[in-house]
């Protein structure tokens, strides 16, 4: 038959120079495809005699498989060269250090919060909040701090604006957290066991005062509660806290909402400059407390004859400092990034519940 080679030649060159899929689809659509050259020719064969069919059909057979062939392993090389390009160009070195990303940390406040709420609980104290602003009676006279009382002055407080001609007292911001005290016993009436740890703002600034800083109350009602039962759970928090047996000492003080009233120092000594806690003869105060007040309690809703309690408030940020020895108070609210990083603590540190 006529042309065959000259087909051959034509589409094997063709299929070996096809660029990619569309020129290959071409190539086998100008062969093989229904008005395709080869097809054409395979019509042709119902018009042969059948000597010349016997010998053109598997020519064209032969030629057609041959293409296909041609286009397949052609197709085959495109994508092999396609792969090679993209392991090229994709290569990943997986030796390569990866970059570091910045990492946050949690701040000591933080940290030393979680530690003692997780020690209270443990003695069955549960967490209750109160708001930052707040208003003069929970804050003053509901903890029998009177308008004109004395103490009312030493804490250096905050007042927040009132419309002119509204003379209402201001609220403020909160002074310390015994407010929260008054706002539990609403809620939740007696028996009761809360600790409020929060912040808390007074208007000073020095070398141990920030105008904001963190307080932890603590306040335990019952029908038969008393100072013996204050010291015991104060001596196993510090003694959880510290990680090492604490005792305390009770000094007696005054403070409106309790009476009697106790400042509270835990053991320590000085070794090198440097603060051991729970050992040798020194003292370091660390928190007031006290039985409630009667007011108090009655201004919490509960009766006075029935229940009694005792509370208890003392600051974070210094517990902080004495654990993990942070010298200055006033670097915890900088935001020095290398201070955080020094001080901070992993996100997956726990907070230690259990004495060393
Ligand atoms: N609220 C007091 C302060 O900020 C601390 C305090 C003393 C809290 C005695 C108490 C307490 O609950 O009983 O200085």
């Amino acid at each position: 038959m006529d042309g065959i080679e000259e087909l051959r030649a034509k589409y094997l060159a063709e299929a070996g120079a096809a660029s990619g899929a569309d020129a290959l689809e071409g190539v086998r659509l100008a062969a093989l495809g229904k008005k395709g050259e080869i097809s054409l020719k395979m019509r042709e064969l119902g018009k042969m005699t059948s000597e010349e069919r016997q010998i053109a059909g598997p020519a064209l057979n032969g030629l057609k498989s041959e293409i296909d062939a041609a286009l397949k392993a052609r197709k085959l090389a495109l994508d092999d060269a396609a792969l090679d390009e993209r392991l090229k160009a994709e290569w990943l070195d997986i030796t390569l250090p990866g970059r570091p990303r910045p990492q946050g940390g949690i701040h000591p406040v933080s940290q030393v919060t979680e530690e003692c709420s997780a020690i209270f609980a443990d003695m069955g104290f549960r967490v209750a909040e109160g708001p930052q602003i707040e208003t003069d009676w929970y804050n003053f006279d509901a903890l029998n701090l009177a308008p004109e009382h004395p103490a009312r002055q030493e804490h250096d407080t905050f007042f927040m604006r009132r419309a002119p001609g509204d003379d209402r007292p201001p609220h403020v911001l909160r002074t310390h957290t015994s407010p929260v005290q008054i706002r539990a016993m609403q809620d939740q009436g007696a028996p009761i066991r809360v600790i409020a740890p929060g912040r808390v703002y007074r208007m000073d600034m020095d070398l141990t005062h920030t105008p904001m800083f963190h307080q932890i109350e603590g306040m335990a009602i019952d029908r038969d509660i008393s100072m013996a039962n204050l010291k015991w759970v104060l001596e196993e928090f510090f003694s959880a806290y510290f990680g090492t047996q604490v005792r305390t000492r009770f000094r007696a003080s005054h403070f409106p909402f309790t009476e009697p009233s106790a400042e509270v120092d835990i053991q320590c000594s000085w070794v090198d400059g440097q603060l051991r806690v729970g050992e040798g003869d020194g003292w370091m105060e660390v928190l007031g407390s006290g039985m409630m007040h009667p007011k108090v309690l009655a201004a919490g809703g509960i009766d006075p004859d029935q229940w009694q309690g005792f509370a208890f408030g003392m600051g974070i940020d210094r517990m902080a400092m004495l654990k993990y020895g942070i010298p200055d108070l006033r670097a915890f609210f900088e935001s020095d990034l290398r201070w955080l990083r020094h001080y901070g603590f992993g996100a997956l540190s726990a907070p230690t519940v259990h004495a060393g």
